[in-house]
């Protein structure tokens, strides 16, 4: 739908002295909704935040917000707030003022400043905090007067450049959920970025998957998760067991010197894939059962599961995650459904990808 549509990358290309670092990127960014950009660090995270902040321009490729281009449109003159990772609050300026900062800027009249400032610091449950300064504040607290100071301006669109990474583990989980519900009480898009494959899973309606500059996949967590499109995001996004396979034919396939059922069609007889299984996906079975035999090389208990490795008789090493415990050295059987396992083809496209896992919805399973 047109008006849902906020922000749009057409092909962007960003170079930094003739350096490539962001390379033919598209995307869309409707209003509303929670996304994140995902990828290790350097992969052009921040250069796509500071494009659509204003404080960039595309080398090539058109960037639109509401259908305009806004290629040479300066930062103030587009409806965005940045939050830095670093906060960037100022540290002689008590709490009221480093919110008040950006509407003193704006001229807002004084008497609308007040409340205005006592609003964002509602949304942040940091009410009664005004007069503090800034170096009394905890690190979660200080996150809540930047995320405060950049709403104040009634953004449409609220840019978070891992904002999160210099808390500990606990308030770090706690601010997730925190500004999950915010973004859900302002009803404004938010772009979030992080390098935490987890955070990304838990937060997002959407995730943009970077690497090297490159989009490799968009999606849901779940469907990011479940149907990774390559190597890259299989391993990035959680554990996955990824083992080389052949495609006979639709619907089997054959890895460790076994052949097997699974659902994923429009291959090429024998043609050469990756085959991935998720680590929760594998059961435990007795010797002999199952559908393949590993010999248990380590086990690791991880709090929720045991996190297990065995090595097929084709030497292919795999992680089971599972409530049960094995022994080293002995010999256990690996049982999966059909359905736990993901076929990847070599180079392909996420177009491509999407139309094939789109003809699997429409097929016969068994
Ligand atoms: N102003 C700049 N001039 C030259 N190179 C830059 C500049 N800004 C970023 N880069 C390079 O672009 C790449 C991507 O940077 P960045 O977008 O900050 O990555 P991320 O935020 O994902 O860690 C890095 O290799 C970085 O060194
Ligand atoms: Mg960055």
């Amino acid at each position: 739908m047109a008006e849902k549509m906020m922000i749009q990358f057409d092909h962007v290309t960003k170079k930094f002295d003739g350096e490539t670092i962001l390379r033919d990127i598209s995307f869309d960014i409707e209003r509303g909704k929670f996304y994140t950009l995902l990828g290790p660090s350097g992969c052009g995270k921040t250069t796509i935040l500071r494009l659509i902040a204003g404080f960039l321009e595309p080398t090539e490729g058109t960037l639109t917000f509401d259908g305009q281009l806004v290629n040479k449109i300066p930062p103030n003159k587009r409806q965005v707030n940045t939050v830095f990772q670093d906060y960037a609050l100022f540290p002689h300026l008590n709490v009221f003022e480093n919110v008040a900062f950006g509407l003193r800027i704006n001229k807002l009249a004084s008497k609308e400043i007040a409340p205005r400032v006592k609003e964002a610091l509602h949304f942040v449950n940091l009410d009664g905090y005004q007069n503090r300064e800034i170096s009394d504040l905890s690190g979660g607290q200080k996150q809540r007067v930047a995320i405060a100071r950049a709403i104040v301006n009634r953004p449409q669109v609220l840019l978070l450049d891992e904002p999160l990474s210099a808390l500990d583990l606990k308030l770090r989980t706690a601010m997730q959920f925190e500004l999950r519900q915010l973004q859900r009480r302002l009803g404004i898009t938010f772009i979030f970025v992080t390098h935490d494959q987890e955070e990304a899973l838990a937060m997002s309606d959407e995730i943009f998957v970077l690497n090297q500059g490159k989009i490799e996949q968009s999606g849901s967590p779940r469907s990011i998760y479940d149907e990774p499109i390559n190597r890259f995001v299989a391993d990035f996004i959680g554990e996955s067991n990824i083992i080389p396979g052949k495609m006979p034919q639709d619907r089997v396939v054959s890895f460790a010197g076994k052949t097997f059922n699974c659902v994923d069609q429009g291959f090429n007889k024998n043609e050469s894939v990756e085959v991935v299984i998720r680590p929760e996906d594998l059961e435990l079975k007795q010797r002999g059962e199952g559908l393949l035999q590993v010999r248990v090389e380590s086990q690791l208990f991880r709090g929720v599961h045991y996190e297990i490795i065995g090595k097929d008789e084709a030497g292919n090493s795999w992680m089971i995650h599972s409530t049960k415990s094995a022994k080293i050295n002995d010999e256990i059987g690996l049982y999966f459904e059909p359905e736990a396992i993901h076929i990847m083809r070599h180079g392909e496209s996420e177009e491509d990808f999407d139309r094939r896992l789109e003809s699997y919805e429409g097929a016969d399973h068994d």
